[in-house]
């Protein structure tokens, strides 16, 4: 099941807010519509949304017909700004907008026909490259797995998360394609449920075996020696490799040093962000009240009472034993690991 598609020159989304119960797509035939479906998550995951703006860059010049390339490239800037405010924390969506724009402003193109093809070109390697770099994150993170290990992951960082296979996900689907028989628990990830609508729903459709809990007995299930290490994706690595994803990640990343489990993140490239020194500079989005007063609709908290609802928190990098990218797995010290795979010069 596509996660997107361009189809006819309109970007086709599985609106992931209806899953499990339905499996429904919609049809964005502006950038309007497609900020809206990476505001309330229906399309949702680092590079997801990455992969989804681009598609909405391109909408939003199909759609404006500018006369040259001075109007072109002004109309593409607003639409981008627009696209790159709807969610702060994932720098995959900033990533994916400014390649666009770099490549516009690069080419030497004045037609508005031939800027706007290249912006399409552009928008489609991007989706190709994430699908392609996930494979490579799998057969990278899949070594690290033992035979028979039983993995808790937190949030999606599958299929759903990503143009196609995950990161997270990925590495477990890697292992289950090597045949190593792993199990899987997955967080059922308060407040908007993630893992419990997502990650199970993935993972049953690959037959990888998957067991549900809740977010508050991840400490059980380590102290009774039910799980052998932990894989989650991320949303932005810092220079340092401190790891914004989800909330609720970093309390994971704790009680797995205190078990003594190995903690994997999974990441493409595009999600590390070296201009950022560290965690302490990630924007951390904040959402509405309702997501945590509200399950399904319906009321579980007083009218009115005070909520603090962050969708992200920040792992410090001594608590990750290796970040998994697609150009090879970072290992300590990251600040020499990580530049030195985003600048091409292998692992140091
Ligand atoms: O709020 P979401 O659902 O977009 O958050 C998603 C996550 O935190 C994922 O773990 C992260 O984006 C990595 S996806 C490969």
């Amino acid at each position: 099941m596509d996660t997107m598609r361009w189809e006819n020159g309109m970007l086709v989304l599985l609106d992931q807010t209806k899953l499990p119960g339905m499996v429904e797509y919609i049809h964005c035939r502006d950038y309007e519509t497609v900020a809206e479906a990476i505001r309330s998550l229906r399309v949702r995951g680092a590079p997801a949304i990455g992969a989804a703006a681009a598609y909405g860059l391109v909408l939003g010049v199909l759609t404006a017909e500018a006369k040259n390339r001075e109007e072109l490239l002004a109309r593409a800037r607003e639409v981008a700004d627009v696209l790159a405010s709807t969610r702060p924390t994932a720098v995959n969506l900033a990533w994916a907008l400014n390649r666009l724009l770099a490549r516009l402003e690069a080419s030497m193109a004045t037609e508005p026909e031939e800027l706007t093809e290249l912006l399409i070109n552009e928008a489609h390697a991007i989706y190709r490259e994430d699908l392609e770099g996930n494979k490579r994150i799998g057969q990278f993170g899949q070594e690290l797995i033992p035979h028979g290990a039983r993995i808790l992951t937190h949030c999606n960082a599958g299929a759903l998360a990503t143009a196609g296979y995950g990161t997270a996900l990925g590495v477990i689907r890697a292992a289950h394609e090597a045949g190593k028989q792993v199990s899987v628990y997955a967080d059922e990830t308060r407040p908007l449920l993630q893992g419990a609508r997502l990650t199970t729903w993935e993972l049953i459709q690959d037959n990888i075996p998957v067991t549900l809990i809740t977010d508050n007995m991840a400490a059980y299930l380590m102290a009774r020696g039910m799980v052998d290490l932990v894989v989650v994706g991320a949303d932005r690595i810092a220079a340092n490799g401190d790891v914004a994803n989800k909330i609720g990640t970093y309390g994971l990343a704790v009680l797995a040093r205190e078990h003594g489990l190995p903690f994997y993140v999974a990441a493409p490239l595009s999600t590390i962000d070296l201009s950022l020194a560290s965690g302490e500079d990630i924007p951390i989005e904040e959402r509405k009240p309702e997501e945590v007063t509200h399950l399904a609709g319906i009321p579980v908290a007083p009218p009115g009472v005070k909520v603090w609802n962050p969708a992200f928190d920040v792992t410090p990098a001594r608590l990750v034993t290796a970040i998994i990218t697609d150009q090879g797995v970072a290992r300590p010290p990251y600040g020499e690991s990580l530049a030195g795979l985003v600048r091409g010069n292998g692992v140091v």
